[in-house]
């Protein structure tokens, strides 16, 4: 509905980037989950596991376990993301190995070393998916003149868009309808895969960065765990087209891409509260009873 919606109704994000945006909505959105898992069966007020950045400050969380509970929850746990992620992945984060995850998101990216159901360390940028979608949308008005929306961006770069170069590059094309700056009227403009690379550079170099400077602080090791059993990718970003194979030859090191990468952290968390007794550890916060 983002930027299709007439006057009289409004499309809210009541999460952004990461954290609460709108915390009103955020508690009816949570309203509205808890009421579907039920499904209409006599409402008891349940333990509810939430994931979050590993960046946030303390008043984000605590707005966090808050818009839960005035949605009905008895306790409230939470979860740092990478931990859910690395367990949705598949990756044996009770051991001790170190292992690396980088979730690539929609509004931040996360990087973080596990090791023994904990992070050792962490670093969050606010750059991923949705940065992506932007510099191409810069990109399009800048150089073709074109005004596009951000579903338009975001279907760009899920069409066409690569991290990595590829011999097929100047083949790959797409038709993009926007409005054209100039006349002020629609209009159709080719793009070609390897300028939608080149405008993403940007924000994709933030990331690479966020990961080579988490790697430089990792424990000797944890890094010798991490050579071996290579880095894995989780969060929609990590389905850009060659995002691996750029984070690899920046790294030199061996980059998996989790089998369902949007949803690593829903089954992470579920994986928590199905396992909740062994599981005591993982948890970041919760709430008092
Ligand atoms: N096939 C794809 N290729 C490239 N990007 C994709 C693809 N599919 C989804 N994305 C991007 O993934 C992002 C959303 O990922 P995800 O659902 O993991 O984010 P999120 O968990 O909602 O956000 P955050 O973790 O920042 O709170 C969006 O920016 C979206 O454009
Ligand atoms: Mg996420």
């Amino acid at each position: 509905m983002l930027g299709r919606t007439p006057g009289n109704v409004m499309a809210l994000r009541p999460l952004r980037d990461g954290v609460i945006a709108d915390f009103d909505t955020a508690e009816l959105m949570l309203k509205h989950f808890i009421r579907q898992v039920h499904e209409g069966r006599t409402l008891v007020s349940p333990r509810i596991v939430i994931g979050i950045p590993s960046g946030v400050t303390g008043v984000e969380r605590r707005a966090v376990m808050d818009a839960a509970q005035q949605a009905g929850a008895r306790t409230v746990y939470l979860i740092d993301e990478p931990v859910a992620a690395a367990i949705g992945a598949g990756l044996p984060v009770a051991e001790p190995t170190g292992n690396m995850i980088v979730d690539i998101g929609g509004g931040t990216t996360e990087v973080a070393v596990l090791s023994l159901q904990g992070t050792v360390l962490s670093e969050s940028v606010r750059v991923a998916g949705d940065e992506l979608s932007e510099a191409i949308s810069n990109y399009m008005k800048k150089v073709h003149n074109l005004v596009v929306g951000e579903r338009t961006a975001e279907e760009i770069k899920i069409t066409i868009g690569s991290a990595y170069p590829n011999p097929n590059d100047n083949e790959i094309a797409m038709d993009v309808r926007g409005l054209h700056l100039l006349s002020g009227l629609p209009r159709t403009v080719t793009v070609k895969s390897a300028e939608i690379r080149e405008s993403m550079a940007e924000p994709l170099s933030v990331i690479i960065e966020a990961v080579k400077r988490t790697l430089e602080r990792t424990p000797p090791e944890l890094a010798a765990d991490i050579i071996d059993r290579g880095i894995m990718l989780a969060g929609g970003g990590a389905l850009l087209k060659g995002l691996d194979t750029l984070i690899s030859h920046e790294t030199g090191i061996v980059v998996h891409v989790a089998a369902d990468p949007l949803s690593c952290v829903v089954l992470g968390t579920g994986r928590v509260l199905e396992n909740f007794s062994q599981m005591g550890r993982v948890f970041s916060g919760r709430s008092s009873l």
